[in-house]
């Protein structure tokens, strides 16, 4: 793993969150907007689309094609509230005043639950994790590039906030989620149990490392079989998703391996 210069901490040793987060967050939307197709809008969300948010949530997981790919009871706290409020931050896309996506970025503090204890971060480090909570877009809007755009508007609002570690939970099967996080350099590192049963990838982005694929370890595991093979995470971890075949014989695999070893 190469080392890069350490994240500066913009605002001092204290994590901005509440309003001042949201003002550092709302000034790279503008990127976002400016690149939107057609019709479509976006803007932050805050404690007044509380309804909005819950019941546009509620709709996109009654449509999942696999229920596993998106499980409520996985979630910590109060998702709504926590990420309209001052413990997260939320981009909503529109078309015509409905919301069609939503991007949302956790910011806990000390006192709340903080993924970086999964991953066995140190405690100086939890305060500057945030989490990658959750993306949804609606089936109508699928494919135009909006989950790939607020996971970069996510990953620009954590590093200009310096919180340098960037962690979620997302189901082994729903690998175009995970996927698509691991196109951004969020690679799945662990599997952890969440909601008592569930279990889950944890993913992972360092800013402050850039690491390097050792191609020499690269192994191929069916996505259907991610979540009983622990054993893939003592030897490295998860790079990306590799398509095999075509049409109705096409299959999925985790493309796993080692890190690079500088030396
Ligand atoms: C997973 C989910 C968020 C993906 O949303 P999406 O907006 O369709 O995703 P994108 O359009 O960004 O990417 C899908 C494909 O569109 C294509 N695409 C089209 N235009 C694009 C653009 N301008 N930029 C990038 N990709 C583009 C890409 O080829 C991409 O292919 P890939 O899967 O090989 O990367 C969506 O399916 C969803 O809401 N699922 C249900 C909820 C869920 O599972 N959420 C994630 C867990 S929280």
């Amino acid at each position: 793993m190469s080392v890069l210069p350490p994240v500066p901490l913009p605002f001092g040793a204290i994590p901005l969150r509440g309003d001042a987060a949201r003002a550092v967050a709302a000034v790279r939307l503008r990127a976002l907007a400016a690149n939107l197709p057609d019709g479509l809008t976006v803007r932050m969300m805050d404690l007044d689309d509380s309804n909005l948010l819950a019941d546009f949530r509620v709709r996109v997981v009654a449509t999942l094609e696999d229920p596993d790919h998106y499980r409520m009871a996985g979630e910590v706290g109060n998702f709504v509230a926590d990420h309209l409020g001052d413990r997260g931050l939320t981009a909503g896309i529109f078309r015509k005043g409905a919301l069609v996506a939503y991007g949302a970025l956790g910011l806990p503090s000390a006192a709340d639950p903080n993924r970086g204890r999964d991953l066995d971060l140190p405690e100086a480090e939890l305060p500057w994790v945030a989490h990658m909570s959750s993306a949804m877009v609606d089936p109508s809007e699928r494919g135009r590039g909006l989950h790939h755009r607020l996971i970069d508007w996510r990953i620009e609002v954590a590093e200009a906030l310096g919180r340098r570690h960037l962690v979620t939970t997302v189901s082994t099967r729903n690998h175009r989620s995970w996927g698509h996080l691991a196109r951004h350099g969020i690679y799945p590192k662990r599997l952890v149990r969440v909601g008592g049963d569930l279990v889950r990838l944890l993913v992972h982005r360092d800013f402050t490392v850039d690491p390097v694929f050792d191609t020499a370890s690269a192994e191929l595991v069916a996505v259907e079989e991610l979540a009983s093979r622990w054993d893939v995470f003592d030897r490295g971890h998860v790079w990306g998703r590799v398509a095999v075949g075509e049409g109705a014989s096409q299959r999925w695999y985790a493309l796993c391996g080692r890190e690079r070893d500088p030396r």
